[in-house]
């Protein structure tokens, strides 16, 4: 039987057609293209629900007491929070916006936990108005801040304070957040986590359930994991003498997923028994009882669903050095290989089991040389007019995305059992124009 290469990569219900063509949720990934323009990224239900499971399951069988919090950093949308909620899936915002997206899907509020550094005094008003469940604070000036919102809105606002426990979690230095010089969180090591915590005690307005940490993103060790938990939850111990009662702990987000296929994740279930047991057994070790265990996967949940569509044009053969295929995306809409070095991996949708004839560098078309998708991978020949899709593109690619160059942001569509929905359509040059004051 013919096979996709990386199929590991591609969305779970990825195959081949009659037509030797790429098919997810049993659309034809050539004719959706055709039908909606590229660039163009389609999600795949199916994976997306079963990756929800995957957590929900995986966590809920090791650790009954435990909640999913999708992070809709990685990708948001009104059509995505209706999945997350009927897959049992609460979500982490980080901004207004994000806020706004959920509340347009009428997302349930206590289900929603606030985080970023740097919350806007309107952003909080609008995060208590709605009736947000949780709120996780990152600076003194936020407890104070967060303290006198709710205060002037007669709320006694549930909290959990951001931590930081010094633990390099091994990811690219733009996105490591366990380290001790990173702007996230109390840190642990200098003493300051611990005036934090006393603090945000002191406050009438505050409810203070618990700590948070994350250390970064992707992480394809466990062990940053299983190093940080009991450290963090020592310092929760220590803190009971000053009234620290704790009900909720969070070790964050930063679930890996496969990008290139050496380089495979772990599986959800192993995150699950690591992060479970290292919970466990330090609760029992400091004589805690046991909390409600929040975590918080974006990337993991969202990546593997989404693949990037894109159409050739122009080649650039240099002799000797590289051969440069061009298509009509780029780092507008996927900027993750120019700012963190990304690796991809790209099939021809056309065939993708065509045997490869040679290394094509996949360039976007945006003005700066740094704008290519995929490095030297081993493709069948490419003509103009073919379509080519990037693989676990479903997280940060859209929600990095810009109007660099003015260029217009894909359509998205989300695809099942051979049906799909426009969920986000192409931008137009209105929409470019939408913001300008004449
Ligand atoms: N929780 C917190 C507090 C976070 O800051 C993040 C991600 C997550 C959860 C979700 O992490 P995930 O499970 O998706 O790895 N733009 C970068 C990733 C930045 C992640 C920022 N925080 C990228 O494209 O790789």
């Amino acid at each position: 039987m013919t096979e996709i290469p990386n199929r590991e990569l591609l969305p779970m219900t990825a195959d081949l057609n009659d037509a030797g063509r790429l098919t997810i949720g049993g659309c034809d990934v050539v004719s959706l293209a055709e039908m909606y323009g590229t660039p163009l990224y389609v999600y795949d239900e199916h994976t997306i629900r079963e990756m929800c499971r995957a957590f929900v399951g995986g966590f809920g069988t090791e650790y009954p007491n435990s909640h999913i919090a999708y992070s809709s950093k990685a990708f948001s949308s009104p059509a995505l929070a209706k999945i997350l909620e009927e897959e049992h899936v609460g979500m982490d915002v980080v901004t207004g916006g994000e806020l706004a997206i959920a509340r347009a899907a009428e997302f349930p509020a206590p289900e929603i936990n606030f985080h970023g550094n740097n919350k806007g005094r309107a952003e909080l008003e609008e995060a208590l108005d709605y009736g947000i469940g949780l709120i996780t604070v990152d600076s003194m000036y936020e407890i104070d801040l967060l303290d006198e919102v709710a205060h002037n809105k007669g709320i006694t606002q549930p909290v959990l304070l951001r931590v930081s426990p010094s633990i390099d979690g091994h990811t690219h230095l733009l996105t490591a957040t366990g380290v001790l010089d990173q702007k996230f969180g109390f840190p642990i090591e200098t003493g300051q986590a611990e005036e934090a915590i006393k603090h945000a005690l002191g406050k009438s307005n505050l409810d203070v359930l618990g700590v948070h940490f994350h250390l970064g993103s992707p992480l394809f060790e466990i062990e940053p994991y299983t190093e940080a938990i009991p450290y963090v939850l020592e310092l929760v111990a220590k803190m009971r003498e000053h009234g620290l009662n704790q009900r909720v702990f969070s070790p964050g987000g930063g679930f890996a997923i496969g990008y290139v296929s050496d380089t495979p994740p772990p599986e959800i279930s192993e995150y699950a028994s690591a992060i479970s047991a290292s919970v466990r057994e330090a609760c029992d070790r400091f004589g805690l009882d046991e909390p409600r265990l929040i975590l918080e996967p974006g990337r993991a949940i969202i990546g593997r669903a989404g693949v990037a569509v894109y159409t050739v044009g122009g080649t650039k053969d240099i002799p000797g050095v590289r051969k440069y295929v061009s298509v009509d995306g780029g780092m507008g809409d996927n900027i993750r290989p120019a700012l963190y070095g990304a690796g991809y991996s790209v099939v021809k949708a056309n065939s993708p089991a065509e045997a490869p004839t040679g290394d094509v560098t996949i360039a976007g078309k945006y003005c700066e040389s740094g704008d290519l998708l995929v490095k030297d991978a081993p493709m069948p020949d490419l003509a103009p007019g073919d379509v080519v899709a990037i693989a676990s593109s479903g997280a940060y690619n859209l929600s990095m995305a810009s109007n660099y160059n003015m260029s217009l942001r894909p359509a998205v569509v989300l695809v099942k059992d051979g049906e799909a929905k426009l969920i986000r359509r192409r931008e137009t040059y209105d929409d470019l124009l939408a913001s300008s004051v004449m």
